[in-house]
Parts: structure tokens; C-alpha cells; sequence
């Protein structure tokens, strides 16, 4: 029988993770926490294929005992800044491949740079969520010719969790991304770009603040495919998530203490238009007319919600066997228009567009 440890189960990401494994029929789900009230209401929820299991994952024997004879360990927990590759490597050595929905460079870096021997058989799987995730894949999409420029808008309206909140917090400096930067020629071109306030963008609402940030992730999207250009931006409803982070980076003490700052702006954010998010990528062919495809656009009303939906398509090409052994991100070993094909379908993805 097969067995896919959710680590985090009951979490935001976590519980709609937990819902779709059930529904793809992969296995037993063993579902782990801290709070073993709410993991057993979440195994409630799907009767007769998930187990409640206490962990935490600062814990090691109790984090060995959870993975222990998964054949995939799934992890929704965080920070994710903070917990790095602790799970990917208990998970690996325990002969487990790995999903995480979040989980960006650095952790990949870090279960790199002392390897499990075990890593050459197992696959780990990094950034299976939405942004970092279908950030980086879904462009890939309209790669289907040589691309002179791609643009990236990606943002919304969304609740934020306290843990989530703290990974925002820390998702600062060149190691995540630069701000105000495009890729141009091979290279970053600092301050090439400027924030675009109150403007309008297909699939968002209203007007819009989209403040360019060449994340890591899109910066080697970028160099991957060769384009000339590429610009990304974040896209906001109201400043007030920008400016609660800058409050934030202009301080020197605590980040935690801002946590509550940046959840209330994320619930101002909601407030001005209701929950949603958009993924809008656009793309020039390098070859003047083509008939590729030049823009993807797909809309979500809960994008922490389709995070764990893509860290559940990524588990079940993973326990498919489609996937390399070897630390990756999601967007770098997934097939971009299986996944776009997948999320249409699924009741979370309100808007699918590919013209
Ligand atoms: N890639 C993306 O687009 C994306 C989108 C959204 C979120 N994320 C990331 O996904 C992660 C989860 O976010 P979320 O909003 O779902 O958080 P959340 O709602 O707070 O859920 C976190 C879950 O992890 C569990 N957990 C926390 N600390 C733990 C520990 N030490 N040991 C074991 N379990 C622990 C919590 O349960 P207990 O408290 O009971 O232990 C809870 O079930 C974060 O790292 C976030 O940044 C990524």
C-alpha cells in the first residue's frame, strides 16, 4: 500500500493538499501536526484513507517515526525560510521522495550541499505551490518558440497566514530576488523598471499597483529559455502589503513583530475587492509572427487553496514516476502544459486562458 505522509496537513495549503491526494486515490495519507485535534479532524474529513499522526518537525525521532515508510512525504509546514530542507532530508534518508509547497533556492542549496546519498534514487521536489511554483512553470507554456520578451503579473487579493506571513517577511534580498530589476541580455539590469500604480491588467480588478521584482525563480526562467527580456511584478489590489513590508525592512529588530501588520494588510487587500488571484504571463517571439501562443492567464479565488492542489499534482507525477531523482524546483521538472491542463479542471481554477 502506498503511503504519503502530509506534513502540515491541517494547514491552509495543507488541508486541500490532503483533499485532492484523496481524490487522485494515491494511497494512505498519514497526516502530521503538532495539534492532534486538528489533524484528526482533517482525517475526519476524508474517512478510511488518512491517519492522524503528532509530529513536530523540530523533533528528529519523531519527524524519522513520520517518515518512516512513506513513499513520498508531502510538506505544507513552515516557515519555510526557516525550516529550509529539515524535512527534505529526514524524508529522503528515510528512502521517501519529497514534496514541498514551498521551499525556494535556499533550500534546495542547503539539502545540496551535504547530500543524503539516497538523493541519487529519490526525487525532491521544491516550490510545488503557486508563487514560488506556477510562478516559474506556467510561462513555460508559451516557450514553445524562441521568446524576445516575457512578462509576469502575479498577485491579488489573499488571506495570509501568521506562518505564511513570517516567509514574506524573510523573502527579502538578492538571494529571493531584486526589486525594481528586468532581465535584459543575459544579465540583471538593476533599476531598469518602475512601479506601475493604478493601472489596469487583464484578469485583475479594478486598478492595480504591480511593483517589479525579478525573483530568482523567474531570473533563471529567464536565463533557461534565453529571452531577451523578461519582467516580473508582483501585483497588489492596495499598497498596503508593500507598505507593510517596507515598515517591516526598515526595522531592525524582530521580524515576528511585524507578522500582524502584514496579515491586516492582507485583509485590507480583501476588503477592497474580495479574494482572488491572478497569474498573467505574456510573451513576444523572438521571430516576429508566430502562431505560439502569447499569453496565459488563470484566475483562483483562494491562492493559498491552489497551492495545495499543485503540491498534490506534483506528488502524483512524482509517485508516477515522471519525475528525475535529484533536488529541483516544481517549475523546472514538471511538464508545464500537463499541469496547466490539470488545474483547468480542477473546481479552484476559475479562469484557464491559453491564446
Ligand atoms: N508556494 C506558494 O505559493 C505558497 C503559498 C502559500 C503558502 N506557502 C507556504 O506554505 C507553508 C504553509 O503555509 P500555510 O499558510 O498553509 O500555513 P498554516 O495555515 O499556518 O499551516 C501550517 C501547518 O503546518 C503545521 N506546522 C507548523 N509548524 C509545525 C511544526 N513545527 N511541526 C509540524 N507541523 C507544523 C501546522 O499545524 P500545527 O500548528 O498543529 O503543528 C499547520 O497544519 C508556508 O511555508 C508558506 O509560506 C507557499
Amino acid at each position: 500500500m502506498t503511503v504519503i505522509g502530509v506534513l502540515g496537513g491541517a494547514g491552509t495549503v495543507g488541508r486541500v493538499a490532503v483533499d485532492r491526494l484523496a481524490g487522485y486515490g494515491l494511497g494512505e495519507l498519514r497526516i502530521g501536526g503538532r495539534d492532534m485535534d486538528r489533524v484528526t479532524a482533517v482525517c475526519r474529513a476524508t474517512p478510511g484513507v488518512a491517519v492522524p499522526v503528532r509530529v513536530d518537525l523540530h523533533d528528529p525521532r519523531r519527524l524519522r517515526d513520520f517518515c518512516a515508510g512513506c513513499q513520498v512525504v508531502v510538506n505544507c509546514a513552515g516557515p519555510s525560510y526557516q525550516v529550509l530542507d529539515t524535512v527534505a532530508r529526514v524524508a529522503v534518508a528515510s528512502g521517501a521522495d519529497y514534496v514541498d509547497a514551498a521551499g525556494d533556492l535556499a533550500a534546495i542549496d542547503a539539502l545540496e550541499s551535504a547530500a543524503p546519498p539516497e538523493l541519487g534514487e529519490r526525487a525532491a521536489v521544491f516550490s510545488a505551490g503557486l508563487m514560488p511554483g506556477l510562478s516559474g512553470l506556467l510561462p513555460r507554456v508559451l516557450a514553445t518558440r524562441p521568446l524576445a520578451r516575457l512578462d509576469g503579473y502575479v498577485g491579488g487579493a489573499a488571506h495570509i497566514s501568521e506562518l505564511s506571513a513570517v516567509d514574506a517577511l524573510l523573502t527579502r534580498g538578492p538571494r529571493f530576488g531584486t526589486a525594481l530589476a528586468a532581465w535584459q541580455n543575459g544579465r540583471i539590469a538593476l533599476g531598469a523598471l518602475a512601479p506601475l500604480h493604478d493601472v489596469t491588467l487583464p484578469g485583475f480588478r479594478g486598478r492595480v499597483h504591480a511593483w517589479p521584482f525579478l525573483s530568482a525563480e523567474f531570473a533563471r526562467l529567464a536565463t533557461e529559455l534565453n529571452v531577451g527580456e523578461a519582467r516580473n511584478y508582483t501585483v497588489y489590489v492596495t499598497d498596503a502589503i508593500p507598505r507593510a513590508l517596507a515598515t517591516a525592512w526598515a526595522d531592525d529588530g524582530p521580524i515576528e513583530h511585524h507578522v500582524p501588520a502584514v496579515v491586516a494588510a492582507a485583509e485590507a487587500d480583501i476588503a477592497a475587492t474580495g479574494p482572488y488571484y491572478t497569474l498573467l504571463f505574456q510573451a513576444v517571439p523572438a521571430l516576429g509572427e508566430s502562431t505560439a501562443p502569447r499569453r496565459l492567464l488563470l484566475r483562483t479565488p483562494d491562492s493559498y487553496a491552489l497551492s495545495g492542489v499543485v503540491a498534490a499534482i506534483a506528488t502524483s507525477e512524482v509517485l508516477g514516476g515522471r519525475v528525475k531523482p535529484g533536488a529541483r524546483s516544481a517549475a523546472e521538472c514538471l511538464d508545464a502544459a500537463g499541469v496547466f491542463a490539470r488545474l483547468s479542471g480542477d473546481p479552484l481554477v476559475t479562469h484557464a486562458e491559453i491564446r
